[in-house]
């Protein structure tokens, strides 16, 4: 796992950037963290990074959006915040947004977690000050450690601390 500090929402657009070069299909990456963290702002950027382009909204109450990236990848923002564990979560077309093609970025996963295979990403945000966020991500050893250089380059501060 790294963490970081973001210290302003330009930052949180930094990261994203560098998270989108280092991504590939098929990949989920879920997104944690309390209401305004940054969750959308993070993926909003990934996804103009990777070519998506007019207007990116929030899928909060259509539960997911769906693009297509420059080099053909499927790219699907889904926000489970209003969907409910149990029949909700039974009923929702996981498959549609999960495959060999597909990136996956998931705001709030915790109603899809039966669903939902282990992420290859895994993001948590946390509120420090009014425009400092703090970020924990964890992902493969290489793809943390690439991150984790390109953000330092970025001018974020991150700390490594040993893997659990
Ligand atoms: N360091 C930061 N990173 C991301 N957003 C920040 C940061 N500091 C302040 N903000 C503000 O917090 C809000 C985050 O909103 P949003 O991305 O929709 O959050 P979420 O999807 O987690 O609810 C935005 O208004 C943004 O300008
Ligand atoms: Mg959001």
């Amino acid at each position: 796992m790294i963490s970081l500090t973001l210290a302003s929402p330009a930052q949180t657009r930094k990261l994203a950037r560098a998270l989108a070069v280092r991504l590939r299909p098929p990949a989920l990456v879920t997104v944690e963290g309390d209401l305004g963290t940054g969750k959308t702002t993070l993926v909003r950027e990934v996804l103009r990074a990777r070519g998506v382009r007019g207007a990116i909204t929030s899928p909060s109450f259509t539960l997911a959006q769906s693009y297509h990236g420059r080099e053909g990848e499927r790219l699907h923002h889904l926000d489970l915040y209003r969907l409910s564990r149990g029949a909700d979560a039974e009923l929702f077309a996981w498959d549609d947004y999960l495959g060999a093609d597909a990136i996956t970025f998931v705001e709030w996963p915790a109603a899809g977690s039966d669903a939902l295979p282990a992420p290859d990403v895994r993001i948590e945000l946390d509120h420090r000050t009014r425009n400092s966020r703090a970020a924990r991500i964890s992902g493969e050893a290489a793809f943390e450690q690439g991150l984790a250089g390109a953000a330092t380059e970025a001018g974020i501060a991150v700390a490594a601390e040993a893997s659990s």
